[in-house]
């Protein structure tokens, strides 16, 4: 009797939960979740070169697996994450690995989110949202900060590097602001 009410009660917060994350699709959504395979994980580290101490930030964390990877290279690593299942899931395998010291979901529109600290900023996005994102990172960027586009470009930035071993959307742009 008691695993029929558990079962209930977990599966009404799950119904509940995917209405409100449907209600922010329609709203404010800037792309679909679609996890980057862990090999990709490594090239974008690789790419960012992330010093220890440094601050990175994920624009649509997702799972939250570019956060982790940049907090066990010593990284302060926050993940911006609009999906309340997403963020829930992240924020426990952060905690599970122990790296609640050093990484961080910031559960929010990542418009609304202040990235003039980030040394490192990854999006892995539509085109669409990166061109809704210029004024912003324009704006907020600090000079130097190197910023990762996976699969999609920032019109008007220069790479400074092009890696064709993106995910099947395109390749990895890395800019750094000048
Ligand atoms: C393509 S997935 C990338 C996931 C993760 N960064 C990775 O590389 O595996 C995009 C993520 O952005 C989130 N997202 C979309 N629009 C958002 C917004 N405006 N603010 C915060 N998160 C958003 C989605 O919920 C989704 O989890």
């Amino acid at each position: 009797m008691i695993e029929w009410v558990v079962g209930m009660v977990l599966g009404v917060a799950y119904v509940v939960i995917r209405l409100a994350y449907r209600r922010n699709e329609t709203t404010k959504f800037g792309a679909p979740f679609v996890p980057l395979e862990p090999k990709v994980v490594n090239r974008v580290m690789e790419m960012a070169a992330i010093i220890p101490g440094e601050i990175f930030y994920d624009l649509g964390s997702g799972d939250g697996r570019l956060v982790i990877a940049a907090a066990l290279l010593g990284a302060r690593a926050y993940g911006v994450e609009i999906d309340p299942f997403r963020v829930w899931y992240s924020r426990l395998w952060i905690k599970l690995l122990g790296l609640s010291q050093r990484a961080a979901i910031i559960h929010k529109n990542f418009f609304e989110v202040d990235l003039s600290k980030a040394d490192v900023v990854t999006m892995y996005l539509l085109q669409t949202t990166n061109d809704q994102l210029l004024a912003k990172l324009k704006q907020e960027i600090k000079k130097g900060a190197r910023l990762v586009g996976i699969a999609f470009h920032l019109k008007g930035w220069r790479p400074v590097m092009v890696d064709p071993q993106g995910p099947i959307y395109g390749p990895l742009y890395l800019y750094k602001k000048t």
